[in-house]
């Protein structure tokens, strides 16, 4: 085999690992940089030997398979890419392949810029001027299907005016601002490495309350299928979507192609400055008759081209690599570096993800390292471009830096975690800050500078304080900072929270692996706060019809169970519960999420119902009942709206039960259809 033929496969074994990690984990191994060298080399290498174009077919495959879980939706016109220039040369070599095209002389193109959004492509169609369905890219071809949750978006327009195509299909750009992602990572333990990852991560929730809670902005940018023309200019295109209500970039605009490089370095100054990422800045044709002149190569439009902004890079020397703790005891590591300026932010901190990355790129305190601003709010460390003299390896520690006790890591975690529990002040006090949070108890003005004073003041050790905090407000207002009315405030604060969902009761009390999503599981299935308690208590001896039980919700797995069992095995825990029974009032579950005939279905929806199916879907869903795609054995009821397919059919060779739509309706207590 030749070199050339088998660095190619390289290339593409690294491309289609990359492809993985970045479309079905969310969790990219490398930049967009180092992303785009590959596919450049992998290109020209194709350019040069065409005979192996059939080898470079992944190449042509955008983005990766859709992530299962997911209904796919096949895109009625593929979801393209687009291909990317990094210098005003390359730009020129794409205007010339245009011109060449075109047979045009000397005439100057007309495009409209846009800048390049770093968040998520998705499809939405419209059926009569109504939002039918929201779809992600998935591999271009298909996509999976995001209905519900893009219902959870206020800005997208659920139905268009009288103007608009009867079908239509709009493309754009779902991205979480740089604010919402980082108050999203503050609130979590897991955290996203970037927003684009934390708005892939959001949208591609099976549960919309969770992308509900997320905030996910849209801007749309571009046409797909539609069953009459829109407009003759993407420029007209635009602003139509805007009149039909869509957020459109205000930052776009029309320019002529000798503009293109001043709009570029007008974006890369202002950057750093925008509410939400960008990496470059797309040019479009304007004129859509010669878009569709011009139609596409591969896997992108000859018609538009993203000219990225250069990675931004900078060295400085790593000062300290500094432990956290945090609330379930996980040791986190993170880069002090000597403030360097890495376009126009200034840059203080670095991720270094866990101990093993460390170890990978064997990085030691005092060290000369690369680090790259990619879009990234946290930058990382590239590589280390010299060891200190006389470093060593960094040991990463074996015990809590903050209250000594051992730190393990246990069977295959990635995470080491500190074993001090409740007698580790770190782990205390992001307790504190979880049980005061937005999600748990909601207290304004508990936030965690204030549980870290209190904390620190001793008014604060474990979560019942929270509530005797009144009874110190005299106290309060005496200390610095404060005064009778803001610690009257705050005692009104904590007073309005004293009755609490059983829901947040439960995520709140900090349970490792009990986020929003399982707390709410439980207080659904337990019902009232009496129940849940007495049922985990019963459930620690094994072998008991309450451990079975346990088992049997689904979602809830045997790792989620161990935790749960592992926290009421500890006596101060109860301690805790005890004393919170005595100050808060755990209000037990709406009757109807846990009596209804559907809690606990598995439910399959098929033909066409009077009812919207997102809103069939989500009717269903905050009844208890879990919406599938497929009919099987475990499927409980097949609701058939009009014209059933193949669905109602093998619901009634496996047995399952039919419902008609007026039979569900009625079940689920929606009353009569009109
Ligand atoms: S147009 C056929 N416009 O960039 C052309 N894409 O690298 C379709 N993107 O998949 C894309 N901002 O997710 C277009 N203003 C913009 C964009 C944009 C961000 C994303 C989009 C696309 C990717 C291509």
């Amino acid at each position: 085999m030749s070199g050339e033929k088998s660095r190619l496969e390289e290339l593409l074994a690294r491309i289609a690992a990359a492809n993985a990690a970045y479309y079905e984990r969310d969790a990219p191994e490398i930049t967009d940089a180092e992303y785009d060298a590959l596919r450049r080399e992998a290109e020209a290498i194709l350019a040069r030997h065409p005979e192996w174009r059939e080898a470079g077919a992944p190449l042509a495959r955008v983005g990766g398979r859709p992530a299962s879980g997911f209904r796919k939706i096949i895109h009625r016109t593929p979801m393209l890419s687009l291909d990317n220039v990094l210098s005003p040369e390359e730009f020129a070599e794409f205007l010339a392949r245009i011109r060449r095209f075109l047979g045009l002389k000397d005439e100057a193109l007309d495009f409209v810029a846009e800048p390049k959004i770093d968040g998520l492509s998705i499809s939405l169609t419209y059926e009569g001027r109504r939002f039918v369905t929201g779809a992600t890219r998935g591999d271009g071809i298909e996509g999976e299907d995001v209905t519900a949750n893009m219902l959870t978006l206020r800005e997208l327009p659920r139905e268009l005016p009288g103007d608009a195509p009867d079908f239509i299909e709009i493309r754009g750009e779902v991205y979480m601002t740089k604010a919402d992602f980082l108050a999203l990572n503050e609130a979590q333990e897991r955290k996203f490495a970037n927003p684009r990852n934390a708005a892939a991560g959001s949208l591609r929730q099976l549960d919309p309350a969770v992308t509900a809670r997320r905030r996910l902005s849209l801007f749309a940018y571009a046409q797909g299928e539609s069953s009459a023309p829109v407009a003759k200019t993407h420029w007209q295109y635009l602003q139509t979507l805007k009149r039909w209500g869509f957020p459109v970039n205000p930052l776009s605009r029309p320019v002529k192609e000798g503009e293109a490089a001043a709009f570029q370095a007008e974006m890369a100054a202002s950057r750093a400055d925008l509410p939400y990422d960008i990496d470059g800045v797309v040019y479009k044709v304007d004129d859509l008759a010669l878009q569709s002149r011009l139609g596409f190569v591969g896997r992108a439009p000859r018609w538009a081209v993203a000219w990225k902004f250069p990675a931004e890079r900078a060295s400085t020397t790593l000062e300290d690599i500094e432990i956290q703790v945090g609330r379930t005891g996980a040791l986190t590591p993170r880069a002090r570096l000597k403030p360097v300026n890495i376009g126009g932010v200034l840059v203080t901190y670095a991720t270094l993800h866990n101990e093993d990355e460390i170890v990978r790129k064997d990085i030691r305190i005092g060290d000369t390292v690369e680090l790259q601003r990619a879009g990234d709010v946290i930058p990382q460390i590239l590589r280390v471009l010299r060891h200190a003299p006389g470093s060593r390896p960094f040991a990463f520690p074996d015990h809590c830096p903050v209250c000594g006790a051992l730190a393990l890591r246990v069977d295959d975690d990635v995470v080491r975690r500190c074993t001090g529990g409740l007698s580790c002040p770190a782990q205390v006090v992001e307790r504190l800050i979880h049980f005061c949070s937005r999600g748990a108890f909601d207290i304004e003005g508990m936030g965690e500078k204030t549980v870290r004073e209190f904390h620190e003041a001793g008014l604060l050790k474990s979560a019942p304080d929270v509530f005797a905090l009144p009874r110190h407000e005299a106290e309060i207002a005496a200390r610095e900072g404060w005064g009778p009315v803001s610690a009257a405030r705050l005692t009104a604060a904590i007073e309005a929270r004293r009755e609490i969902s059983l829901a947040r009761f439960i995520y709140a009390l900090g349970i490792r692996r009990i986020g929003e999503t399982n707390a709410r599981l439980l207080a659904r299935h337990y019902g009232s706060y009496r129940h849940w308690r007495e049922a985990m208590l019963a459930a620690r001896t094994i072998g008991s019809e309450a451990r079975q039980e346990l088992g049997d919700i689904s979602g809830i797995g045997p790792a989620i169970a161990q935790d749960l069992l592992a926290f009421f095995a500890e006596a101060h825990n109860l301690q805790t519960l005890a004393r919170l029974e005595r100050e808060v009032r755990v209000r037990d579950e709406p009757a109807a999420a846990r009596h209804s005939p559907l809690s606990g279905k598995v439910i399959v929806f098929t033909g066409t119902l009077t009812m919207a199916r997102p809103e069939a879907k989500s009717r269903a869903e905050a009844l208890g009942a879990k919406v599938t795609e497929s009919v099987s054995k475990k499927t409980d009821y097949v609701v058939v709206g009009a014209e059933p397919g193949s669905k109602a059919r093998k619901a009634a060779e496996l047995g399952v039960k039919i419902l008609t739509e007026a039979e569900f309706r009625e079940l689920a207590g929606l009353g009569g259809m009109e």
